[in-house]
């Protein structure tokens, strides 16, 4: 049975939604939960106490622990841990699950429109990261959520502020998996789909039915939890699937190094080699690729010119 009993959670955004999930659940298996919500709309404006308080309410009506912050995740990140620290003295895990959506297409979307979106969705998760992160490392225990989207893994149409947002914190986690390693802080990153006000008026109902967030919830307790063995691993999950995600590099062109030798027109040419996921050199890379290493490998073929490319026949694939 994997126990969070006594683990202090900060769950951002856990008035509704996705967050009210995650802080149920974790308090069935013991953990005090930090419900913050700024009780906003879904594009961020006006706020109420009213959806943190509900779910403390009922977490704390079945006998589990939790407090309501109502902080800005953006303006007052030191409000939420304080709350945490307040009621009860420390923070163990962080989930970074506050969201907006100011939806448009590229052509008519403002710069505020974009910089909303990145400011609630990376910044804030940025400014509260940084407040738990010193904690985390003095106690040697952390858990870190990011929540990204497919949008961001592969993009959508009228999100290109959200998209920007969300792929930012795949970045932003993997490395701080990379940091966080030796003092036993995992960060994981969640891209997911859910019914919720987010969805319900994309989706159809049909697909909604089946897309509870209640689906998403075990992969965060279990990447929360002690016994967590993944970090800096990317995750789809929706309707029962839970999948990880990785960087597929192709099998990829190889050419003399040489200055004088590498030309447009020779990639032109092996346009199909750079497109190959076939190969045998095809991999999943969690680094940079080993320069010296492909260095070997190109600075002994011959040098080579482009013979004159065929457009017609590329253009016509
Ligand atoms: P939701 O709108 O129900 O929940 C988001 C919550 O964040 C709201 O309760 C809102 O009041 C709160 N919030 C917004 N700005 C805040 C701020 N500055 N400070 C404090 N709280 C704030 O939406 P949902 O679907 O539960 O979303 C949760 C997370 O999951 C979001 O990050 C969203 O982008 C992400 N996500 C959701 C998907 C879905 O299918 N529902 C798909 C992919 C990602």
């Amino acid at each position: 049975m994997i126990s969070l009993n006594d683990k202090v959670v900060i769950i951002t955004g856990a008035g509704g939604g996705l967050g009210k999930v995650y802080a149920l659940e974790f308090a069935k298996r013991g953990a005090k939960v930090i419900v913050n919500d700024l009780g906003g709309s879904l594009n961020g404006s006006g706020n109420s106490n009213k959806a943190a308080d509900l779910v403390v309410n009922e977490i704390i009506k079945n006998g589990g622990k939790a407090v309501a912050n109502y902080d800005n995740l953006v303006t007052n990140p030191e409000g939420i841990l304080k709350t945490a620290l307040d009621n009860y003295g420390t923070v163990d895990i962080l989930i970074n699950n506050a969201g907006i959506l100011k939806d448009s297409s590229f052509k008519n979307m403002n710069e505020n429109q974009f910089i909303d979106v990145l400011n609630v969705h990376l910044n804030g998760a940025f400014k509260l990261t940084k407040l738990c992160w010193s904690i985390f490392k003095e106690k040697k225990f952390g858990r870190i959520i990011m929540t990204a989207s497919p949008a961001g893994l592969y993009g959508n149409f009228g999100q290109t502020n959200y998209s920007c947002a969300k792929l930012a914190l795949v970045g932003f986690g993997e490395t701080l998996a990379k940091e966080g390693y030796k003092y036993n802080i995992k960060t994981n990153i969640i891209s997911l789909l859910a019914k919720s006000r987010m969805t319900e008026k994309v989706l159809p109902s049909h697909i909604l039915d089946k897309l509870s967030p209640e689906k998403i919830a075990p992969l965060v307790l279990f990447l929360s939890s002690n016994e967590c063995p993944s970090n800096g691993s990317i995750y789809e999950v929706a309707a029962g699937l839970f999948a990880q995600i990785k960087w597929q590099r192709s099998n990829g062109l190889y050419l003399n190094p040489s200055d004088d030798n590498l030309t447009p027109e020779l990639i032109l040419e092996n346009f199909n080699q750079i497109f190959n996921f076939n190969g045998k050199g095809t991999d999943y890379p969690i680094m940079l690729k080993d320069y010296n290493k492909v260095w070997e490998i190109t600075s002994k073929l011959p040098k080579v010119k482009a013979k004159l490319p065929n457009l017609k026949s590329i253009k016509d694939k």
